[in-house]
C-alpha cells in the first residue's frame, strides 16, 4: 500500500497556556477526502496551519508522503510547494491580475516557464468559467469568482495535498454551490 498523503502523529500545539491541539492523530490516504468538524476555536485552522508549516508543532510529527516535515532541517518552502491551500478569505494579491495571481507560484517556486504557466492558467480559468477574467484585477470579481480563482491558484501546481479551510463561509449562499461544484 502507498504511504498516506499526510499523517499527523500526536501533534501538540499550545498558545501561551492555551492547549489547542492535544495529541492529534490523523491519516489521509491518496484520493481520500477528510472533513474536520468542530466548534469555533477548537483548532481546525491551527491543525491545517501546522500541516502547511505556517505554525510549528510543539510536539508530535507530521509526515507528508512518509517524510517528517516537522524535522527542523526540512526545506519548508519546498514542502509548501507540494501542498495547495485555500483560505476562507481568498487572499489574492490585489495588485496582480487574475492570471498573474494564478501563475505566480508556478513561475517563481516551480520555475515553470512564463508561457507554459500562462497557458495552463488560462486553460484552468476557462474550464472553471473564468476565461474572460484572466486579465482583470481581483477587486473587479465577485466573492465567488475570487474564491474560484484562489482554487485555481491552489491546483495550478498539481499539489499532492489540498487544504481547504472553510472556503465557502465568506460567500453568499447562492455562490456556495459554484465553489463546491468546482472542488468536487
Ligand atoms: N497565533 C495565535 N496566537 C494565539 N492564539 C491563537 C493563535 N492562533 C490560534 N489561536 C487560538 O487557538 C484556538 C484555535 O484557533 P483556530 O483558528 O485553530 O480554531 P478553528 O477551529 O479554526 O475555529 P473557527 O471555526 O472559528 O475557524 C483559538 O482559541 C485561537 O484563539
Ligand atoms: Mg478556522
Amino acid at each position: 500500500m502507498t504511504a498516506p498523503v499526510i499523517e499527523a502523529i500526536g501533534v501538540r500545539k499550545r498558545f501561551g497556556d492555551h492547549d489547542v491541539l492535544r495529541g492529534v492523530d490523523l491519516v489521509v490516504h491518496p484520493h481520500e477526502v477528510v472533513v474536520l468538524i468542530g466548534a469555533s476555536g477548537s483548532g481546525k485552522s491551527t491543525l491545517l496551519r501546522t500541516m502547511n508549516l505556517i505554525e510549528r508543532v510543539d510536539d508530535g510529527q507530521i509526515l507528508l508522503a512518509g517524510t517528517d516535515i516537522t524535522d527542523p532541517r526540512i526545506d519548508a518552502d519546498a514542502t509548501r510547494a507540494r501542498i495547495g491551500v485555500v483560505f476562507q478569505h481568498f487572499n489574492l494579491f490585489p495588485h496582480l491580475t487574475v492570471l498573474d495571481n494564478v501563475t505566480l507560484a508556478a513561475r517563481r517556486v516551480h520555475r515553470t516557464p512564463r508561457a507554459v504557466a500562462a497557458q495552463r492558467g488560462r486553460d484552468l480559468l476557462s474550464a472553471l468559467g473564468l476565461g474572460d477574467k484572466a486579465d482583470a484585477y481581483p477587486d473587479r470579481l465577485s466573492g465567488g469568482q475570487q474564491q474560484r480563482v484562489a482554487i485555481v491558484r491552489a491546483i495550478m501546481t498539481e499539489p499532492e495535498l489540498l487544504l481547504l479551510d472553510e472556503i465557502t463561509s465568506a460567500l453568499d449562499p447562492q455562490l456556495v454551490g459554484e465553489v463546491l461544484d468546482l472542488v468536487r
